[in-house]
This record gives structure tokens, sequence and C-alpha cells, in this order.
């Protein structure tokens, strides 16, 4: 699939990584380390664009003209799956603030169903990058974005590591300005909302449960 603004990761080592996560053989800790090592990677191609301003230096020799990043970074993980993802977010931007958003499914609708949120009244940051290893349907990202929109961001990214083509349909049909970083794309849902091949459930994966 190659539609505009939605970037799976050509990275051999995302590739790599994902199969391992996969596997119905990898625990739980496994799993948990290969979530943010991945998330980490993730993190390096859904910044490849962002802006930066200038900075000067003095390095021990000489000026030097540099630059430094410009937005307000937030992280915004999707509980309880997206929770795994932070911490390899954070390794690559550790001052980027974390703002929860609780959804669940609901199991029979496969709608989802909003029972977290915290946002202050003013957002606090230029740039929100929602975090949730899984776009199945679609509904959770498009719930998320909507929450983001009328929080008063604008400036948006998906990042998320196994996507379905039905989730990616959705989000660019209502948000087709969210740019969507996937690990890798996967062939379809199944008749209970399930990415497959995938992984399983990632957030009783990632939590033991
Ligand atoms: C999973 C996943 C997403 C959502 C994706 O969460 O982490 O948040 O489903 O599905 P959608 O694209 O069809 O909305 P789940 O409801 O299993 O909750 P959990 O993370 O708490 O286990």
């Amino acid at each position: 699939m190659s539609e505009p603004n939605v970037f799976p990761s050509p990275h051999p080592l995302v590739a790599h990584k994902l199969t391992r996560l996969r596997d119905k053989n990898t625990d739980s800790r496994t799993f948990r380390e290969l979530v943010r090592e991945i998330s980490a990677l993730m993190t390096y191609e859904a910044t490849l664009d962002l802006n930066t301003r200038h900075k000067n230096v003095e390095t021990p020799l000489a000026g030097y003209e540099g630059s430094e990043m410009e937005e307000e970074i937030g992280l915004i993980p999707v509980l309880r799956a997206g929770l795994g993802m932070v911490e390899g977010v954070w390794e690559l931007l550790p001052s980027a603030k974390v703002w929860h958003i609780g959804l669940y499914r609901d199991e029979s609708t496969l709608k989802p169903v909003q029972y977290y949120s915290k946002l202050p009244i003013q957002p606090t940051v230029t740039i929100c990058f929602i975090l949730d290893p899984m776009l199945a349907t679609g509904g959770s990202a498009v719930a998320t974005v909507d929450l983001l929109k009328q929080w008063g961001v604008n400036k948006i990214k998906y990042v998320g590591i196994i996507g379905a083509p039905e989730g990616i349909a959705l989000m660019q049909e209502k948000h087709p300005d969210v740019p969507i970083h996937l690990g890798v794309i996967d062939d379809h849902l199944n008749d209970v909302g399930f990415i497959v091949p995938g992984l399983g459930d990632a957030g009783d994966r990632q939590f033991g449960t």
C-alpha cells in the first residue's frame, strides 16, 4: 500500500524486532523490551521533518552555528497498550510531556469508550504524537485525534507499530492531515476486530494479563 501521509517503516531493524514481537512464544518481559526498542526507532522516523531553530554554542575551539528543536512535544499514549511505547520515545525525546488518554474498545460494537483524560484547559505543547501499538478499526485513533483537535493542538502524528488497512482508511477519511507512522501494515482485520497476522492483544501481552 502506498498512501499519502502513511509511512510504514523501511528499517530492517524494525522488521527484525517486529517478527520477534509477533512470535507467540515471546514472553511479556521481552515483548515490553521490543515495544520500547521499536518505539525508539519509530520516533527517529516520525521526527525527521520536525522544525528546528538556530542555536549558537561555543565549542572548545570556536563558535558554532547549530540548531535545536523548536517544537514543544506532547506524547499521548492511549491506555493501556500505548503506555509501553513511552519509555522508548523518551529515550530520544526526554523532555516531551506525557498526557494519557484512556480508551477501550467495546467488545461487541468495537467502538472506543473513553474512560480517562486529564488534559489541561489550554494546550501546553505544539505537536502531539499519539502512541498506540495497534491501529485496527481506527476508531480509537480517530477519537484521540478528535480530542486533541478540540483541545487546540492541530499538529498531530500517529505513531503505531502494526496497522490494518481498515484503520488507515478510516484515519485518512476523518483526519487526512495526520501522518501515520507504522512499523508495518498488515493484511486485514478478522471478524472480532483483531489485526491478522498481527501479534494478538498488545495490552495483554505487555502486561501479562
Ligand atoms: C487496543 C489497541 C488500541 C485499540 C485499537 O486497545 O491498543 O487502543 O484496541 O483498536 P481500534 O483501532 O479498532 O480502535 P484495547 O481496546 O484492547 O485496550 P487495552 O489497550 O486497554 O488492552
